[in-house]
C-alpha cells in the first residue's frame, strides 16, 4: 500500500493523530536545497544606509515605474513556490489587480475591526481549544510536544476568526494532520528539485481541509481556505510560541518578569480602553517584541525586472531581499537587541531609528492589513492562553529544549525555522 493511500484511509476511519503524525514526518527526511536563482541580500556596514536599502526592496523603491501591477509582478514571482505547493491564489501570487483588490477587500475590514467583544469571543475559543487539545495529549504523554500544541491552538483559532468555526466542531486529529502537512509543505516548498512527496502531501492536505470545513468545498482556486490560512495560521504559530516560550520559560529582566505576571491578569478586559489603556500598551508590547526578536517574515523577496517592465523583453533573473530579521537585530540600533524586552517599544525609548528598523509587517504600500489591531492582539491573547493553560516557569512548567545550549543558557537566542521546534517538550506543573 502506498503512503499516500495509507494515510488518506487512515484520515477516513479517524485513528491517525499519532501514526500519520510520523509517517508523514518522515516525509521530512527527502528534504534536500538548491538555490537556483541569484539572490542578492545588502551588505550591513553602515546601519542607517543598510535600513534605508532595506526598506526600499521591502517598498519596491528598486522600479523604473512604482505602480501596482508592476509591483504584483515583482512580489508574485518569488511567491511562484506557493502556488506550486498549496495552490494559492491570493494578494501574494497574483498579478492581476483585480483579484489583488478582491482579496484585499474581503480580509481587510475583519484585520481592522477594533471591538473590545470580539477579543473576548477569541480568548475563549482559543481557551476551548486548548482544553480540547490537552484532553487529546495528556492522555497519553507526560512532556507536550509544545510545538505541535501551539500550531493547533493557533490553526484552530484563525478557523474561528476567518471561517467562523466552533473549536467544539473540528476533529483535532484532521487538524493536526493538516497543520503538521502545511510545515513539512511549506519547507519542501523551497528545495529543488521538489521530491514527489509534496504532491502526495498535498492531497492528504486537501482531505484534511475539506473534513475540517466541509462548507467551503468544492472551491475555486481563488475561494481556497487556504489562500486565507497561509498569510493568517502560518505567519503567527512561531511567534506565538516564541513570544510564550520567551517570556514564561527563559531568561528576562525584573521588570519583564512582573510586567508578564500584570499581562496575564488583564488579557483580554483591558483591551476595552478607557482606564486600561496603559495595560493593554504593555501587553501588546508583548508582540511587538516576539514579532521584532523573531520575525515570521524573516525576508522579505523581491524580482527585479531586467528591462522596462512594459518591454517585451523583460525578464526577471534576479531577486532581492530585505533582511528584516537583521534589521531587527542590528546592535547599532537595539539596545542588547538579542534580549526580550517589551518595554524598548515605550514612548521615551523608541527612537526614530528603531521605528525604521522595525519591519515585521512590512511599510507601505503593501503594508500588513493585520499589522495595528489584529495580529498584535491575537498574537498575545494566544501567548496568554498558552501560559494559563499550560504554565510557565514560576508556576513550576518547565520546557526541554534537547539541546544543550538552549536547555543549559536560558539567555540564549531561540532558533526559529519551521522545523527547529520540534523536540521541544513542556513539562506542565501537574499539581497547580
Ligand atoms: C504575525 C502576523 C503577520 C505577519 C508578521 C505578517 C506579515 C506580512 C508581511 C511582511 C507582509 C508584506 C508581504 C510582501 O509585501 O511581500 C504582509 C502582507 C499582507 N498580509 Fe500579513 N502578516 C501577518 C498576519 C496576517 C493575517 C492574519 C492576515 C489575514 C489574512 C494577513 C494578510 C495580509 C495581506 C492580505 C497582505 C498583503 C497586503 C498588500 O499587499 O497590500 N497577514 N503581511
Amino acid at each position: 500500500m502506498s503512503l499516500t493511500y495509507f494515510i488518506v484511509d487512515a484520515i477516513k476511519v479517524g485513528y491517525i493523530t499519532w501514526v500519520s503524525v510520523i509517517l508523514i514526518r518522515l516525509i521530512i527526511t527527502f528534504i534536500s536545497s538548491f538555490s537556483f536563482i541569484k539572490q542578492h541580500r545588502p551588505p550591513s556596514s553602515n546601519s542607517t544606509q543598510y535600513i534605508l536599502v532595506n526598506r526600499a526592496v521591502a517598498s519596491f523603491g528598486f522600479l523604473q515605474e512604482n505602480k501596482l501591477q508592476n509591483r504584483l509582478v515583482s512580489r508574485a514571482i518569488p511567491n511562484g513556490r506557493l502556488v506550486n505547493v498549496f495552490g494559492v491564489d491570493n494578494a501574494f501570487t497574483t498579478t492581476s489587480v483585480i483579484t489583488y483588490r478582491r482579496f484585499i477587500q474581503r480580509v481587510g475590514p475583519g484585520l481592522r475591526n477594533k471591538n473590545p467583544e470580539k477579543w473576548h469571543k477569541f480568548f475563549n475559543s482559543a481557551s476551548t481549544t486548548l482544553d480540547l487539545i490537552l484532553t487529546d495529549f495528556r492522555g497519553v504523554r507526560y512532556s507536550l510536544p509544545v510545538a505541535i500544541i501551539a500550531r493547533q491552538l493557533v490553526f484552530v483559532s484563525t478557523l474561528h476568526s476567518f471561517f467562523n468555526v466552533d473549536p467544539k466542531d473540528v476533529n483535532l486529529s484532521d487538524v493536526g494532520v493538516a497543520t503538521e502537512l502545511i510545515n513539512i509543505l511549506w519547507v519542501q516548498s523551497k528545495t529543488e528539485p521538489q521530491p514527489d512527496s509534496l504532491r502526495e502531501g498535498r492531497i492528504f492536505l486537501e482531505v484534511a481541509l475539506q473534513r475540517i470545513l466541509p462548507d467551503k468545498f468544492p472551491c475555486s482556486a481563488q475561494d481556497h481556505p487556504l489562500n486565507i490560512i497561509i498569510p493568517a495560521y502560518e505567519t503567527m504559530w512561531r511567534v506565538v510560541l516564541l513570544t510564550f516560550i520567551s517570556a514564561g520559560f527563559r531568561d528576562v529582566d525584573r521588570e519583564t518578569g512582573e510586567q508578564f505576571r500584570k499581562v496575564l491578569e488583564c488579557v483580554p478586559k483591558c483591551f476595552k480602553g478607557g482606564k486600561s489603556k496603559d495595560m493593554r500598551t504593555m501587553a501588546v508590547n508583548f508582540s511587538k517584541e516576539g514579532l521584532r526578536l523573531y520575525p515570521p517574515t524573516k525576508s522579505i523577496y523581491r524580482a527585479v525586472p531586467t528591462e522596462p517592465q512594459d518591454s517585451d523583453f523583460v525578464t526577471y533573473d534576479e531577486q532581492i531581499i530585505a533582511d528584516i530579521q537583521e534589521c531587527h537585530r542590528d546592535p547599532n540600533i537595539w539596545i542588547n537587541p538579542t534580549q526580550f524586552r517589551p518595554s524598548r517599544f515605550l514612548p521615551g525609548e523608541f527612537t526614530d531609528a528603531m521605528k525604521n528598523a522595525y519591519l515585521p509587517f512590512s511599510i507601505a504600500p503593501h503594508r500588513c492589513p493585520a499589522a495595528d489591531t489584529f495580529a498584535p492582539h491575537a498574537i498575545i491573547v494566544l501567548v496568554v492562553v498558552l501560559a494559563k493553560g499550560l504554565g510557565t516557569l514560576e508556576s513550576g512548567a518547565n520546557v526541554r529544549f534537547g539541546d544543550a545550549r538552549l536547555d543549559g543558557d536560558t539567555s540564549a537566542l531561540l532558533p526559529s525555522g519551521r522545523l527547529d521546534m520540534e523536540n521541544w517538550e513542556l513539562e506542565m506543573n501537574d499539581a497547580v
